[in-house]
């Protein structure tokens, strides 16, 4: 009998990434296509959705090309993507408008004015209207798009619309459904009352599932485009944390990680819903049934060492992680008065939940050196993730040793730090760079009733960190003053 392969899509905003899985949970191969951003005005994220089809094709042909024996055995799909992002369909399901994404800040006001003007419905839909998540994005297309907005038949998440040009069928999942804010989380049905609140209805959103169910069959068309068989069922698959989670074992109640990539967030599995709109948090659905997790999300994370590392001309992140290293060793406390950063360079969600808010270094003097500015952006992220970590907790979520995945789990200082910072174990593992598509090629499996074994199957752990006790009254002192900083900050907000 030929072995089952799942092959497992990740539509990330800045690359679409795609892994053969076998049947037994090892990538037999992967490949990637970058896709761009648009940043048309200030604050503006926006894709255009034909983009990720031809990333779509160029990763598969990759794959396909470079192991033609495991392409042949790909008996199932899954797909996983960056949650939030706005895709609007006339009826003859063409594109209207560019997706709007995630980190979008265009819908501030109409945030704003969904919590003032349904202050309970963030129970029901498990967040505070934010800037990012989709609803508020439509109500802003209402009032600056009126004649488009009239014209829209249904809005889906990009890993959705991908889905839609894979088989013709428009279908969502739990797990993305929770992100747009048209979710009762609870229920996993979807919230008449917020759709109206947008001008929208139940028949503008696609048919949702659960993460693991077969959702639709591949179409003769793209089945031909891509060399794969006729009908290969594909998963419902979910947003891109969730499915990380599902890719990295995560899938209990108390499993949590720290994701450090463009953004940054503390996830935390949960067995029921607990969330806590008061602080910012999300509790979304899980890409598993009866799960959910709580979420505190930060709009900027390693992209704050990128910036800072082009800002001071290093030669590379590892180059000013390696002045940092000589000259603060991480288990040794730094100088309680040495520069602080906030991070907000993108606005903040949890605990602020402020896109307009912005970051910046403070206590600078002759003295400050490149080292000591890397540090204070290292740490900064960490006060960041520690201030979502202490609203994921208000929610009621457990949080226990935490993985640590996404690009800045490359650097064994940063992961430390955060050790020091979160005060938990924090472990790194081996191939978590691929959860999310690890995690969809696990669903596309699931959906055809196999890999149940693959389920509760982590990643090999690469290290461990344990706090250190040396650092912690420094670190304590610093924590103290960031939160301090943070009045001035709103202070000089546009
Ligand atoms: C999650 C979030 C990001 C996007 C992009 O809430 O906004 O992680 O999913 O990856």
């Amino acid at each position: 009998m030929k072995q089952l392969v799942s092959l497992g899509i990740d539509l990330g905003t800045s690359e679409l990434k795609a892994i053969l899985l076998s049947a037994e949970g090892e990538v037999l191969a992967q490949a990637g296509a970058r896709v761009e951003v648009s940043r048309r005005q200030s604050g503006w994220s926006e894709q255009n959705p034909a983009d990720w089809w031809q990333a779509c094709l160029s990763a598969l042909g990759q794959l396909r090309a470079t192991n033609p024996q495991a392409w042949a055995r790909v008996g199932c799909m899954g797909l996983s993507g960056q949650m939030h992002g706005a895709v609007m369909l006339d009826a003859a399901e063409q594109v209207l408008y560019p997706a709007i994404l995630w980190d979008d800040s265009r819908a501030v006001l109409q945030a704003s004015q969904l919590n003032q003007d349904f202050p309970d419905y963030a129970e029901v839909t498990g967040s505070l209207a934010m800037a990012g998540l989709t609803a508020p994005k439509l109500l802003w297309m209402q009032q600056h798009e009126p004649q488009l907005f009239a014209r829209i038949a249904s809005v889906l998440s990009p890993k959705d619309y991908l889905r839609l040009l894979l088989t013709g069928e428009q279908v969502s999942d739990m797990s993305d459904a929770a992100g747009t804010l048209w979710l009762d989380v609870a229920k996993r049905e979807w919230y008449a009352p917020m759709l109206h609140a947008t001008g929208l209805t139940v028949e503008h959103m696609p048919r949702s599932l659960e993460a693991d169910q077969l959702s639709a069959r591949l179409s003769a068309e793209a089945a031909d485009a891509l060399g794969l068989p006729l009908d290969l069922p594909l998963a419902a698959g979910g947003g891109d944390n969730p499915v990380s989670a599902v890719g990295i074992g995560a899938v209990n109640a108390g499993d949590a990680f720290v994701t450090l990539g463009t953004s940054a967030a503390i996830v935390a599995i949960t067995d029921h819903p607990a969330g806590n709109p008061a602080s910012a948090v999300h509790s979304f659905c899980h890409a598993l049934p009866q799960r959910w997790y709580t979420m505190g999300a930060m709009l900027a994370g390693a992209s704050c060492l990128r910036w800072v590392t082009r800002l001071l001309g290093q030669p590379s992140e590892q180059a000013l992680l390696d002045l940092v290293h000589a000259q603060w060793p991480v288990d040794q406390p730094v100088a309680v008065s040495s520069p602080l950063f906030l991070p907000y360079l993108a606005g903040e969600r949890t605990p602020h939940n402020d896109p307009l808010l912005r970051g910046g270094f403070m206590n600078l003097g002759h003295d400050s050196t490149p080292a000591m500015l890397g540090y204070a952006v290292l740490e900064g992220v960490g006060f960041g993730l520690l201030d979502a970590m202490n609203a994921t907790l208000s929610a009621g979520a457990t949080v226990n040793a935490c993985a640590l995945v996404g690009g800045g789990a490359r650097s064994e200082y940063w992961a430390q730090l955060l050790a020091n910072i979160l005060d938990r174990e924090v472990y790194t593992l081996h191939g978590s760079e691929l959860s999310a598509c690890i995690g969809a090629a696990k669903l596309g499996l699931l959906s055809i009733g196999e890999g149940a074994e693959l389920l509760g199957q982590g990643m090999a752990v690469k290290a461990r960190y344990q706090p250190m006790p040396a650092v912690q009254d420094v670190l304590s002192a610093r924590y103290g003053k960031f939160k301090g900083l943070l009045g001035a900050a709103q202070g000089l907000r546009a």
